[in-house]
């Protein structure tokens, strides 16, 4: 094996990192700032604040009504969670489902950072992301992607790195969708019923992170709940957000969300997007005038429209959006050419930094990745190359047409340009002799043959999903089921038949049953590299040709079939969430079923031992006791332990491991899963070198939510520690007892 090298741009990254974690003010601050412009604003235009001036009224895709009285503009809210929609150029990093899969904070971080960057330098105040809800209980469902995790914790770090770094760039994140909007299928119809207990810890755990991260706005989502609108729904909004969780920001409406004018105003919604409805008659505006006149007959409080615009204009003190934020650079309705360029080549070198660490290495039969220099290497199918035409040839990403590096919607931008796996396999073996044979379709006659010339194949394979306004190939969004598209299975089965040894490359959303696949005796290996964005074919032989070794691990389980999620999407108006608290591995570890690859698993090209668990935790059992600050209650973020590890590089090759730490609760706590994670650490190691992982715990991660007593609270008894290199490649055991 040749040596591998680290990364020339780690530096680059942390310091960017680094400089992002500044704040412009407190939120006390914040709140002084904006009370003493509402005292100068006219009711015209504290209704104006908070009300959107209609679809395509403005450049953004979301804009406000700028008053005169002080000098605050029209709010320009743009897409997206992995870049700024509709602008060009911009940087395309790659999907929240990726950077989830680096379980890398500094690159989550720093991801947040550079994306936020070029958003502010395109005068965008708002940009609508990270997404976290849909959490992703249901492996098909289409919007998993633009999130992190299915897994609460991984999704909850990632969300407040990635909010830390937007905000630490002067640009307003925006958590959403809030809250259990798990599917594209009736998502304007359907209500979700989540009991309690399930509700605190799984969709609203990463919320906590959210507003933890002192996140400045929050979108209501499409759904209800328990029967009530997301955005009109007293319990969701004054209750768990702004109430327990001690949210200052505001709440937002997803684009036509809203569906009435006093009770969305008196629950808890803070401004109204777009401000005109796609659906319903022109002037059907819930607010904007019709605010008004119910403040003026009293059905809305004028208290509750003071408070609206306070929260948005702290919101903008908060981000520092007083002192030199630029204008508006961009219009998202006439292709998107902005007047200035906000790209830089270190955001590009980063979101290539971000796709190398975040794939997956599933299967590798006697090390047959790295690659040296074949004689000949066979590239096959049409997820080699870009859509013959252009990148950007659907809209909104609307296509499974050439390489796949985003999925589809509102969550997507256009790419400045996007390097196939081919052109960069090209340009990597080039000089060296190696013959590189291809077949740039799905068709598998033509796969086989390019295979049968070649001494290996590399076959390419995809799997899209995406919002539900658009369907593609007969997917309403949420996927049809969680077989690779376009005739994946029987690619792959006719190239491996022709006995060359076969790598199988999956871009995907998600999930994707290999069962058919790993039936071939050929196929050696098998690389998921998921949704990498502009830079997907650098990033691939960054680790395919062994510049780095993989490193990534599976941020959801792959099962060895769709039934054994025990969940999937409905076409019912209700979904009641009867899984509970059992979802993805806690359902599989819960009910017994070995998954074809567990969640947080992925190889390496090297190998690590784990020695010398350490446990020292000490806390008093019981429920929180203190004050409700921004995030919840104070003491529910305080450290009260430490668990450790030494991670030790045994093999040949530099690497780096996420060591995970899980722990099962004591039995006093009922129906509880076997395991849970609750702390991970991504070492980078040399050859030969040790270093030790750190896992602080928070009293949050010992805690369940009480339904009786409605808090957060230790249990008494003893815990099970697990420390390992996934969830089920345990290698260290402890317990600790309160
Ligand atoms: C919704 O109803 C369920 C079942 O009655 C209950 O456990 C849960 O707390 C309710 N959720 C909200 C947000 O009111
Ligand atoms: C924008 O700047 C980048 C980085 O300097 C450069 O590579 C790119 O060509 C520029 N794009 C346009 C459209 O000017
Ligand atoms: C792996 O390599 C070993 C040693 O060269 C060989 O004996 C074995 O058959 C190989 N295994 C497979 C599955 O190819
Ligand atoms: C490295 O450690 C692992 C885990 O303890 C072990 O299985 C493997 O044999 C070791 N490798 C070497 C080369 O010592």
């Amino acid at each position: 094996m040749r040596p591998l090298c680290t990364s020339a741009t780690a530096s680059t990254v942390l310091l960017t990192a680094a400089l992002a974690s500044a704040q412009a003010l407190t939120w006390d601050q914040a709140y002084e700032r904006a009370t003493s412009d509402l005292s100068l604003l006219s009711q015209e235009e504290k209704v104006g604040i908070v009300t959107g001036v209609r679809w395509q009224g403005g450049p953004c895709v979301g804009n406000t009504y700028a008053p005169e009285s002080i000098p605050y503009p029209s709010l320009c809210l743009q897409d997206g969670p992995l870049s700024v929609r509709f602008a060009n150029p911009v940087t395309v990093f790659p999907a929240g489902i990726n950077a989830g899969a680096t379980w890398d904070r500094e690159l989550i971080r720093a991801r947040g950072a550079a994306m936020s960057a070029q958003a502010k330098g395109l005068g965008v105040n708002v940009q609508l992301g990270p997404g976290l809800g849909a959490l992703g209980k249901i492996p098909s469902a289409g919007r998993n992607w633009e999130g992190f995790s299915s897994d609460p914790y991984l999704a909850g770090i990632a969300t407040g790195e990635a909010i830390h770094g937007m905000q630490g760039s002067g640009v307003q994140a925006c958590a959403k969708h809030f809250i259990l909007n798990e599917q594209e299928h009736n998502r304007e119809t359907i209500s979700s019923i989540a009991d309690d207990r399930t509700m605190h810890e799984l969709y609203l755990w990463p919320f906590y992170d959210a507003v933890k991260a002192n996140v400045a706005s929050v979108m209501c989502s499409y759904n209800k709940v328990n029967g009530s609108w997301a955005c009109e729904n007293e319990e969701i909004l004054n209750g768990l957000l702004k109430g327990e969780l001690g949210f200052r920001g505001y709440v937002v409406s997803d684009w036509n969300a809203q569906h009435s004018t006093v009770l969305s105003a008196n629950t808890g919604l803070d401004m109204t997007m777009p401000g005109s409805d796609f659906n319903t008659p022109p002037g059907s505006i819930y607010w904007g005038d019709n605010l008004a006149s119910a403040i003026a007959s009293g059905s809305v409080p004028q208290a509750r429209l003071d408070n609206m615009v306070t929260r948005i204009l702290a919101s903008w003190y908060l981000t520092g959006q007083d002192q030199d934020h630029p204008p508006v650079a961009f219009s998202s309705w006439n292709g998107g050419a902005a007047s200035v360029n906000v790209t830089t080549a270190a955001h590009g070198d980063l979101a290539r930094t971000i796709a190398r660490d975040s794939i997956v290495l599933l299967k590798n039969r006697n090390q047959t990745l790295p690659l040296g220099t074949p004689a000949s290497l066979a590239v096959i199918g049409s997820d080699a190359i870009v859509n013959p035409n252009g990148a950007n040839a659907c809209s909104d990403r609307g296509c499974n047409v050439g390489t796949l590096a985003q999925g589809w919607g509102s969550g997507t931008a256009e790419y400045p340009y996007l390097v196939a796996p081919l052109s960069a396999i090209q340009e990597k073996l080039a000089g060296t002799g190696t013959n590189i044979v291809t077949s740039t379709t799905d068709d598998a006659a033509s796969g086989a043959q390019a295979a049968a010339a070649a001494e290996t194949a590399i076959v390419f394979i995809t799997s899209d999903s995406g919002e539900g306004y658009i369907t593609v190939e007969g997917h309403v969004g949420d996927r049809n089921d969680l077989d690779p598209w376009h005739n994946g299975n029987a690619l792959v089965q006719a190239v491996a038949q022709t006995n060359t040894p076969t790598i199988v490359v999956i871009h995907s959303v998600g999930a994707v049953i290999l069962e058919t696949i790993l039936a071939q005796p050929n196929v050696v290996a098998i690389v998921w590299a998921g949704l990498p964005g502009q830079e997907s074919g650098h990033a691939l032989t960054d680790v395919l040709f062994g510049d780095v070794s993989p490193s990534g691990k599976l941020p959801y389980t792959i099962g060895k079939s769709e039934e054994d999620y025990g969940t999937a999407w409905t076409t019912a108006l209700v979904d009641n969430f009867a899984e509970g608290l059992f979802i993805d591995y806690r359902h599989f570890d819960h009910a017994g079923i070995e998954p074809r690859y567990e969640f947080g698993f992925g190889l390496s090209y090297t190998t690590f031992q784990y020695t010398t668990l350490a446990t020292a935790v000490n806390v008093v059992a019981g429920p929180t006791t203190g004050d409700t600050i921004v995030g919840g209650p104070e003491d529910l973020f305080a450290i009260i332990g430490t668990i450790s590890a030494y991670i030790h590089n045994n093999g040949s090759a530099t690497g780096a491991e996420v060591a995970q730490l899980y722990l099962g609760y004591p039995y006093s706590v009922p129906s509880t899963p076997p395991k849970q994670l609750r702390g991970f650490s991504k070492i980078n190691l040399l050859p030969g070198e040790s270093s030790q992982a750190i896992f602080e715990l928070r009293r949050r991660d010992i805690s369940y939510w009480d339904v009786v007593t409605q808090k957060w609270v230790v249990p008494t008894g003893t815990f099970q520690v697990y420390v390992g290199s996934s969830s089920r490649d345990i290698r260290l055991t402890g317990s600790f007892t309160v």
